[in-house]
């Protein structure tokens, strides 16, 4: 390991004391470190740099503290498993804030609080708050070192457990210093789980306090984060720098942050297009980023180049380039199994960090979805379990961290500074009806009204009333760091400045593989067969495939898929793809009460595009 500054801290100490290593040659940064420990009061600090020993210490620390535990080797090899406090197992939406000097710049779909107030509130729960503790220096880049869409971050942070997950989601270490140089930009990210330690008080193994903050300062780029140690919360990297601070970066700066997943897909004559694709949590995007096309359908493949969040810049050319700003991926386990997503099993057989999925007796893991059941196990909060016995094994949201170049279907370029090139943009919510399994949008201003209209049914899984669709625009609801109406101007111009530029602009498309017969059961096969749509798509951005018009778009015919070793009947193709008048009055009177929720004004060309679908359905 390298140079490990550690002092105790007093307030006005010198810079010098912070023993930071030499490889850090940031006085901005050396002094924000020295300020943020002066504030929180760590026993120590520790400056990491990424090495491989270096996160080795660190789980053996935390085998000792009781947070992780060793897999067996021969089962799982370096692998581990924490289970967190029951109290502190996913995103905490109600405790997100969007502190923008101005209320409206955060819009009626993010909470706000003004900054002077939210700092005040913060400087009191920070006070003091890691005493007992080790504060974390953890740089890292989203993004390609060096790439000219990444952007760099230093994370500030309480909790081991959190290093070793930024290790495997972010490019972290000491290179990070290399690309920061003497001077340049980082968005300072401070965490703590808010559970300062007493002399000799004993800690617990998952520390974290009832109250929370995820905090977002849009104009300065400041993140910080108070109570939680779990995943979004405290991955800062992730949902807060990725999406909530990179989107508002995206409006200013004339590019899109966005929560989509990148894949590659290849044809049968070796071309290759690339497609971002945006689906709320719980709609299987890492499947469909690690898509098996049916061996019927010879010659296609499907590479992963992101997972989750996609940043997407103007080139030279004036096309429009991806990259992922991730490095790894943090899934939800529960329904990721050999039969669903091998791929992705794969990818999880070794190095990878499991969190509040079940221990089997072997000393392996297990979670619903994954394959038979054990006789026994221990669930994600060690007590026993057995099968029927009424509980779940794992949590809902039981996750793996693991690192993207594990993933037996990584694209060649997933790596690439330059990003891919995005052919195709694609939209998906999770309805039982109405929505068809694909349309696509005529023009770019008609996708952005799908994709701004676009929804999810509730489920028994969520709480609240069944079946409710809840809107949730490209997938970024909890995401964006600022107003959803500019946000969608924010699309609607960056389509305008394709205009007379001679560019391709992408194609948008508007899928639903969720569509229920009268049982209940899905009629789309999904997953692998996905690769149906797929093929239409690639084929409709080279112009090879035919469709016909519909009130939202061109859909495709039965002829016009590929059905190859699938046996799906055209009644129920005709079912899943086509505009019921009824539903679809009530579809369009529901984005009028959405639109009203957030607000005015908004952009003039969605209003447009309801008013002509309102006036064509009569
Ligand atoms: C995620 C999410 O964790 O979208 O990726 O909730
Ligand atoms: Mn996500």
């Amino acid at each position: 390991m390298d140079t490990i500054g550690t002092h105790s801290q007093s307030a006005g100490e010198a810079l010098t004391e912070l023993n930071a290593p030499s490889w850090v040659r940031h006085e901005g940064l050396k002094r924000w470190v020295a300020r943020i420990a002066e504030l929180a009061q760590p026993d120590a600090i520790h400056w990491c740099d990424g090495s491989e020993q270096e996160a080795e210490q660190l789980c053996r620390k935390l085998e000792a503290a009781g947070t992780l535990r060793r897999l067996n080797p021969q089962k799982r090899p370096n692998s581990w498993l924490a289970w967190s406090d029951p109290e502190d197992v996913a995103r905490v939406e109600d405790r997100t804030f969007i502190c923008s000097e101005r209320e409206e710049d955060a819009g009626p779909t993010n909470n706000w609080v003004a900054p002077a107030e939210m700092r005040s509130t913060l400087a009191g729960l920070f006070r003091g708050c890691m005493r007992g503790r080790t504060l974390y220096v953890v740089p890292f880049s989203m993004g390609p070192l060096g790439s000219p869409i990444a952007q760099i971050g230093v994370e500030l942070t309480d909790s081991p457990y959190v290093v070793v997950n930024m290790r495997l989601m972010t490019r972290m270490g000491r290179r990070v210093y290399d690309v920061l140089g003497e001077d340049g930009f980082f968005v300072p990210c401070v965490h703590s789980v808010g559970k300062p330690l007493a002399s000799g008080q004993i800690d617990v193994a998952w520390p974290c306090n009832s109250v929370k903050y995820i905090v977002h300062y849009p104009e300065t780029r400041e993140i910080w984060s108070f109570g939680s140690g779990y995943g979004g919360n405290a991955l800062l990297g992730k949902k807060c720098l990725a999406l909530r601070i990179a989107s508002t970066m995206g409006r200013d700066e004339g590019w899109l942050a966005e929560h989509m997943l990148i894949l590659g897909v290849t044809s049968p004559e070796g071309r290759k297009m690339h497609v971002a694709a945006a689906f709320p949590s719980a709609c299987g995007k890492t499947n469909f980023a690690m898509l098996i096309p049916p061996p019927e359908l010879k010659g296609w493949s499907v590479t992963t180049i992101g997972d989750d969040i996609a940043w997407i810049k103007p080139g030279k050319d004036g096309a429009l380039y991806a990259i992922n700003p991730e490095a790894g991926y943090f899934g939800v386990a529960p329904g990721t199994g050999y039969s669903t997503n091998p791929n992705c099993m794969d990818a999880l057989r070794e190095n990878v960090i499991f969190t509040n999925v079940a221990l089997t007796d072997d000393g392996d893991v297990w979670w619903e979805g994954m394959g038979p059941e054990p006789e026994h196990c221990l669930d994600w909060q060690g007590r026993d379990w057995t099968p029927g016995c009424g509980r779940k094994a794992a949590h809902p949201n039981a996750r793996f961290t693991v690192a993207a170049d594990q993933n037996p279907v990584i694209d060649p370029a997933w790596d690439d500074p330059a990003g891919v090139r995005i052919d195709a943009f694609v939209f998906g919510g999770r309805r039982s009806d109405t929505v068809p399994l694909v349309t696509e949008a005529r023009d770019w201003v008609e996708g952005v009204y799908m994709a701004a209209t676009m929804g999810s049914q509730t489920t028994a899984a969520a709480a609240g009333a069944q079946g409710v669709v809840r809107r949730d625009p490209f997938a970024m609801l909890p995401f964006c760091g600022y107003d959803m109406k500019r946000y969608f101007d924010h699309w609607l111009k960056l389509g305008a400045k394709f205009e007379g530029s001679g560019v391709r602009l992408p194609s948008i498309y508007c899928v639903n593989w969720f569509q229920t017969d009268d049982a209940g059961r899905f009629l789309w096969p999904g997953f692998g067969d996905n690769m149906r749509v797929l093929e239409w798509m690639f084929r409709r951005v080279e112009g090879k495939a035919g469709a016909t018009e519909s009130l939202f778009g061109m859909v495709p015919r039965y002829q016009d898929l590929d059905w190859q070793g699938l046996d799906f009947s055209q009644p129920d193709f005709d079912r899943i793809t086509r505009i019921d008048p009824d539903a679809w009055r009530s579809e369009l009177a529901s984005h009028s009460q959405w639109f009203e929720q957030l607000g005015s004004p908004l952009p003039t060309p969605l209003l447009d595009v309801h008013a002509k679908l309102v006036a064509q359905l009569g």
